[in-house]
């Protein structure tokens, strides 16, 4: 049979292998929503403008619901002879109200119908992505706030470096997230364009009205150009892209708690809500979800290439290329979803072992920049000649397998006369990151502060939302 929604000119349908690679109507059903609210937007607007008579726009417009009641409640029959979403809608809409569905397809095309969808549909993506962004970083404030004083080793190049505390180390973290937002927001503004009324690919010869159906989907303007409007999607681009540093950032966060539970490190448990046990190894608590985070990322920086790579070199304007859009950015958006709210849970239940946190902390002649700078500070010598005599002290404690607050006055004066027994004070951890209380530092009041601001902002936030609902 030849395809009933423009099988004109077709005289028979097409090969099994044909129908296969053409039809999405597998994964573009979850535009249904979208695809349904954009069909009621032109409806509307062609009534408006008299292309269409006001009988018709309302027959069409009560079948768009009834159709869109059918798919919520699972009683929708989809058809892969239909191909996608548009055409089914379109389809079982003639089944409910008869001849006047046809009238719906006037002044557009599949074209610039699929792109406002999936415009719509990321859109709406990216605003839950953000409000469970927000959750998570409530979650890193929340707790960096209870451990700001809690201190821990700083590391550069994974070895001892500087002592810090938890709670500044969560923050790096919510910094992150906050740019990741930032991100999404800005690749939301740019999207938020009306590809509809493109049509095919050159506009239209109907007295349509563009910013009518902009305005009535929540765009801020229709797009410029009918080609590119059919033809664009940097707005997927740019948002996968937002996505794939969102999900490097989890991925380290994971990565890190990885290492943090292992029984070397020790640094921080979680509970049995987040982790597994072992089927041979009784003894085993594994952090599956951090690790299944950490992979997460590969499918979504995955996306981000193959988008990029379906994209490279398409001629103007819409190709059937651009089909395969649609299940890598799904793909791609759920999984960092999931990972999101993955990262969230663990961030809630991880316990930091304050103990081993403050012990391994002193670790590594940790505070060897303490001492450097106490004799910058007190003693008066060049940071230069600070370094080297520190160089010293480590290296004299290293030889007798003592940490640098336990070598004896007489050993450090042995080095350096000048040094006193006041010295003693800036060796301990807590002094160490009690001191840091320069601009972005780890001091614990530093940190204290700028967790409670993240929880202020995020808190001023929610209030505006709900007022604006
Ligand atoms: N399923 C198609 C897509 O996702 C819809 C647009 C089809 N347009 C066309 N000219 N065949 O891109």
């Amino acid at each position: 049979m030849s395809n009933r929604m423009w099988g004109g000119r077709f005289a028979s349908g097409p090969d099994a292998i044909m129908a296969e690679i053409n039809a999405s109507i597998d994964f573009d059903k979850t535009l249904y929503r979208q695809d349904i609210a954009g069909s009621k937007a032109h409806v509307a607007m062609l009534a408006q403008q008299g292309i269409i008579a006001a009988e018709d726009a309302r027959a069409i417009d009560a079948g768009l619901d009834a159709v869109k009641t059918e798919i919520d409640e699972g009683r929708f029959v989809f058809s892969r002879e239909l191909e996608d979403i548009h055409m089914n809608v379109e389809s079982r809409l003639a089944e409910l109200i008869g001849p006047a569905a046809g009238r719906l397809h006037t002044a557009r095309s599949r074209n610039d119908q699929v792109a406002t969808d999936f415009r719509l549909w990321v859109r709406d993506t990216i605003d839950d992505l953000d409000a469970a962004l927000a959750d998570l970083l409530q979650a890193l404030a929340e707790k960096a706030e209870s451990h700001a004083a809690t201190v821990m080793p700083g590391f550069t190049h994974l070895q001892s470096a500087q002592p810090v505390t938890f709670g500044h180390h969560l923050l790096a973290y919510a910094e992150m997230v906050g740019r990741d937002r930032g991100r999404l927001a800005d690749a939301r503004k740019r999207l938020n364009e009306c590809p509809l009324g493109s049509a095919a690919l050159a506009g239209t010869s109907f007295p349509i009205d563009r910013f009518a159906t902009a305005h009535a989907l929540g765009f801020d303007r229709p797009g410029a150009n009918s080609l590119d409007g059919v033809s664009d999607r940097d707005f997927a681009l740019e948002t996968l892209s937002a996505a794939a540093i969102a999900a490097v950032h989890l991925s380290r966060l994971a990565e890190e708690i990885v290492i943090w539970c292992s029984a070397q490190f020790g640094f921080v448990r979680l509970s049995d809500r987040f982790t597994t046990g072992s089927s041979i190894m009784p003894q085993k608590r594994n952090p599956d979800a951090a690790e299944l985070v950490r992979a997460k990322t590969g499918r979504i920086v995955g996306a981000l290439n193959t988008l990029l790579i379906v994209m490279k070199g398409l001629p103007m304007a819409y190709a059937k290329d651009m089909q395969e859009d649609k299940e890598p950015t799904f793909d791609a958006l759920s999984s960092l979803s999931l990972a999101i709210a993955a990262t969230a849970g663990m961030v809630r239940d991880l316990e930091p072992d304050v103990k081993a946190l403050r012990k391994a902390a002193g670790q590594g002649y940790s505070t060897a920049t303490d001492l450097a700078d106490w004799l910058v500070r007190v003693v008066g010598m060049p940071f230069r000649e600070a370094h080297h005599v520190t160089g010293r002290a480590v290296a004299a404690a290293a030889e007798k397998g003592i940490a640098l607050d336990k070598l004896p006055l007489e050993a450090l004066q042995a080095i350096d006369a000048r040094i006193t027994a006041e010295v003693y004070d800036v060796l301990t951890v807590e002094r160490s990151v009690k001191s840091r209380t320069s601009y972005g530092g780890t001091a614990p009041q530093n940190v204290r502060r700028a967790a409670r601001t993240w929880l202020k902002r995020l808190t001023k936030e929610a209030a505006a939302k709900a007022g604006a609902v």
